[in-house]
């Protein structure tokens, strides 16, 4: 099968590195996704281990159409009935880029006519739509006149790793804060501190990969539970072998200090870091970071999203200038990487970056850079 596993803008690269670890060697890389083949148990394997995927596709047909009706007729044909019952609730999501259809919600409708009318022919019964809470997710992508059909097997976004109880004002995408870790080439090994915690998703991030528990441990609800090849014995088997795996771990095998000036902050990264059994090794301190306690023999790597300053303009470049005093002053020999969308912020670091990765968190264009200290 052809699965498609998507990404965000600037993970590419760290994705088709995870997969490599994952033990897949042949992959293309597109523009927000990887492409690989796979049978069923790859596809539960990457949505359960693959921290860098927002959702694994398996494309179920592609084809070409020269008009509208076009979509329709060729959908049709498509054995829907060989992927799932009449009696699952669907959702078709996905996106468009043609020029033959005028109305971006037009060629979605078709496709779930054609769906509708290919079960109520085979089976006298039709799928019911549940745009909220679908069981099986539907992804159509149309480029100009090319057509592909795909099942989402993963339904909500990966990021719902199922751990976050509560959260900041501007909580860090879990996909996200996981590229991010990436990016820096964290070895697991060296001490990672994040000042700016909020509610600890780069700390938790860091302790899953330190721990090699699977990003997706925690979640309980995917879309391919609900499509007919599902066989639930490979899939318990794989989970249970992880949550063992999870249980066992009674030491600590991993440096790791979550801090922020805000107590309800902390508290949050501490109840989100309490799902896991190892979440109690994280080092987790209310404090400004200029106070951090560390310790001090080790170098190692600060990894952080500082507050951007939407809200408070003036302060942010007063943190900045701090933040990049201290980096310079107390953290020698650390790889220090911020991201931000703060332009004027990232200036009062007052440090010239080694690297500068272009990135977002959300709609934000995010700069992520690299201050290696000496
Ligand atoms: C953009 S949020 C971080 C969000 C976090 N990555 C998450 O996933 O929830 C920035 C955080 O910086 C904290 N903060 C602001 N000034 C600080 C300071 N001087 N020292 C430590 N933390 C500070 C805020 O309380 C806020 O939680």
């Amino acid at each position: 099968m052809k699965i498609i596993v998507k990404t965000f803008f600037g993970l590419e690269t760290v994705l088709t590195e995870e997969l490599e670890e994952l033990g897949y060697h042949s992959t293309e890389k597109l523009n927000r996704a990887v492409q690989l083949n796979g049978d069923w148990t790859d596809v539960y394997r990457l949505n359960l281990y693959c921290r860098c995927a927002l959702a694994v596709l398996v494309e179920i047909d592609q084809f070409s159409i020269k008009n509208q009706d076009d979509l329709y007729r060729k959908s049709k044909q498509v054995n829907w009935s060989k992927w799932f019952d009449a009696d699952k609730t669907f959702a078709i999501r996905g996106a468009v880029l043609s020029t033959l259809f005028r109305h971006t919600q037009y060629p979605f409708l078709r496709l779930k006519d054609a769906l509708v009318d290919h079960f109520r022919e085979k089976q006298g019964k039709r799928p019911n739509v549940n745009l909220d809470d679908p069981q099986v997710v539907i992804d159509l992508h149309v480029r100009e006149t090319q057509v592909t059909i795909s099942l989402n097997t993963s339904g909500q976004p990966l990021y719902h790793r199922g751990y976050r109880q509560a959260t900041g004002d501007a909580p860090l995408n879990e996909v996200l804060a996981a590229g991010m870790i990436r990016l820096t080439k964290w070895d697991k090994q060296k001490m990672l501190i994040d000042p700016f915690c909020g509610s600890g998703t780069l700390a938790i991030e860091a302790a899953l990969m330190a721990t090699n528990t699977p990003a997706n441990i925690l979640r309980n609800t995917y879309s391919f539970y609900y499509l007919t090849p599902f066989r639930s014995e490979v899939w318990k088997n794989m989970h249970a072998e992880a949550t063992d795996n999870m249980n066992m771990i009674k030491t600590k095998s991993f440096e790791i200090i979550a801090s922020d000036i805000e107590q309800s902050m902390t508290n949050k990264a501490k109840r989100n870091c309490r799902q896991f059994p190892f979440g109690r090794f994280i080092d987790i301190q209310t404090c400004s970071f200029q106070d951090i306690i560390k310790n001090e023999d080790h170098a190692g790597l600060l990894i952080s999203n500082p507050p951007y300053g939407q809200r408070l303009k003036g302060d942010i470049e007063l943190l900045y200038d701090q933040l990049g005093s201290w980096m310079k002053h107390q953290l020698h020999g650390f790889d220090c990487w911020i991201l931000s969308a703060s332009p004027e912020g990232l200036k009062h670091i007052g440090l010239k970056p080694n690297e500068k990765i272009k990135l977002f968190n959300g709609n934000l264009e995010c700069s992520f850079r690299k201050y290696a200290i000496y």
